[in-house]
């Protein structure tokens, strides 16, 4: 859905505030209009907040659907970054994947936002444009199922995706992987049939300044191994690669908007599957940095290919500093709902600028803490970790139990287990399905930083 400054619009959204009849996000058809209209409730004009626009506007499209027009006008809001919301709900609400099944509604659905054009609108608009452009191939990827989307098949994507915009994309597998002593990463892809991949997107912006590095969980699919998972469980575990979808949409963004910075997406993708090779519940593995592995539960393997991922990253690649996005958790869910985002770190201003990111990008991140006494719960006997640290505060031992891997390097964690995949209904303003949570967050924290 494109932007227009015209005063031509087939239809039109005036926005009210402070109307006790119309509450925030209720429509009403405006009938002595000339055209088809629309009321926006947004309750009180003082306690507008962006995100409340956002969702607002995000009911638009369907009510609009009836009246098949094209193009649609917003009356009411004066601010840029209250417009951008504005577009940014739309165009969420007008989001339909269409891999597997056609939009059969697709010739009805809005085309064009039409706007006046007034000073700094253009470029607001513009730069929600490309976030949610690249939140829709982070949803595309998330959306697609384990039988079309595998190692190879993302990697493919993410070269097809990126390498247009001036992304280098260098995409390894098994054998380097060995090369590089991945034995955590490869530990895991044993079972599958599907080749891991070892992807890493380059985009340079800032000439020979430091590079940060953003590293996603690349699952394709989490049965849970010999550790399996529950028929109902394993139903949306294709969605297990959204961190790695979720980098790789941002460096889209990032790369698109030709920001001056300079940035690495690496991603370890794998299927964490059952077969004779398969990695067992008590065995010991060893990992890129050196430290022993004892496997209390297979199902938790996003954090052994995070582990190697980070360790690698590290020494390889030396980055200023390195954001890992993974649905590491179901703990997460119970501790946050599909609210917020669970966070854990080593460096308290990283921290911050990861918090006021989220804060600009209304996509919620809480912090939890990384007390030394949780760190308890994975000391093994006979190796120098265990992979679970049992039930109590479960997020929080994943997230540290990846710190064990970064030696020097300030690091925050981000656990998006919750907020990534909407199943079968929309919580807007995200359609339902993947969500794209956290482009937006990523990219604000690569620009402000
Ligand atoms: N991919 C899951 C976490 C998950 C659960 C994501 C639900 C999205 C929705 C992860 O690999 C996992 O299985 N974690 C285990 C860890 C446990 C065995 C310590 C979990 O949360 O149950
Ligand atoms: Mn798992
Ligand atoms: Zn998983």
């Amino acid at each position: 859905m494109k932007f227009e400054f015209t005063p031509i619009a087939d239809a039109l959204v005036t926005v009210v505030f402070d109307d006790e009849a119309l509450k925030a996000g209720t429509l009403k058809i405006d009938f002595k209009a000339d055209r088809p209209s629309l009321l926006l409730g947004m309750g009180k004009s003082e306690e507008a907040k962006n995100s409340a626009i956002r969702k607002a506007f995000f009911g638009v499209p369907g009510e609009l659907l009836k009246y098949e027009v094209d193009s649609v006008r917003i009356e009411g809001l004066t601010d840029p970054a209250q417009l951008a919301a504005a577009y940014e709900g739309l165009w969420m609400g007008n989001y339909v994947f269409t891999r597997y099944k056609e939009d059969k509604q697709a010739d009805k659905r809005l085309k064009v936002l039409a706007l006046d054009e007034f000073d700094g609108l253009s470029e607001a608009l513009t730069e929600s444009q490309i976030l949610m452009q690249s939140a829709d191939f982070t949803r595309y990827l998330v959306n697609s199922r384990a039988i079309d989307l595998y190692p190879e098949t993302l990697a493919q994507l993410a070269k097809d995706e990126l390498e247009p915009l001036g992304v280098s994309v260098e995409v390894f597998g098994r054998d380097k992987s060995q090369a590089l002593g991945l034995k955590a990463f490869l530990a895991v892809s044993e079972g599958s049939d599907k080749e891991p991949q070892v992807i890493i997107a380059k985009y340079n912006g800032a000439g020979d300044e430091p590079y940060a590095a953003l590293i996603g969980k690349g699952l394709t699919y989490d049965s849970g191994g010999y550790g399996i998972k529950s028929t109902e469980g394993m139903g949306t575990m294709h969605s297990d690669m959204a961190g790695s979808a979720t980098v790789l949409g941002a460096i889209r963004a990032i790369a698109e908007a030709k920001l001056k910075k300079n940035v690495y997406a690496v991603v370890l993708a794998c299927e964490n599957m059952i077969d004779g090779s398969a990695y067992k519940n008590g065995d010991i593995i060893s990992s890129h940095l050196g430290k022993t592995i004892e496997i209390n539960s297979t199902d938790a393997e996003g954090r052994l290919t995070l582990a190697d991922a980070l360790s690698y990253t590290e020494e390889a690649l030396k980055p200023s500093f390195m954001i890992d996005v993974a649905t590491l958790t179901g703990a997460v869910i119970i501790a946050l709902g599909d609210v917020a985002a669970g966070a854990v770190g080593n460096d308290d201003q990283l921290m911050k600028d990861v918090l006021a990111a989220a804060e600009l990008s209304d996509e919620p991140i809480w912090q939890l803490p990384n007390f030394d006494e949780y760190k308890e719960q994975y000391k093994s006997t006979f190796a120098d970790l265990k992979n679970t640290g049992g039930r109590g505060a479960g997020s929080i031992t994943a997230g540290l139990f990846l710190g064990e891997f970064v030696q020097a390097t300030p690091w925050v964690h981000l656990d998006v287990a919750g907020v990534t995949y909407r199943a079968d209904k929309a919580k807007p303003p995200h359609p339902a399905g993947a969500s794209g949570f956290g482009v937006k967050a990523l990219y604000q924290l690569i620009k402000h930083r």
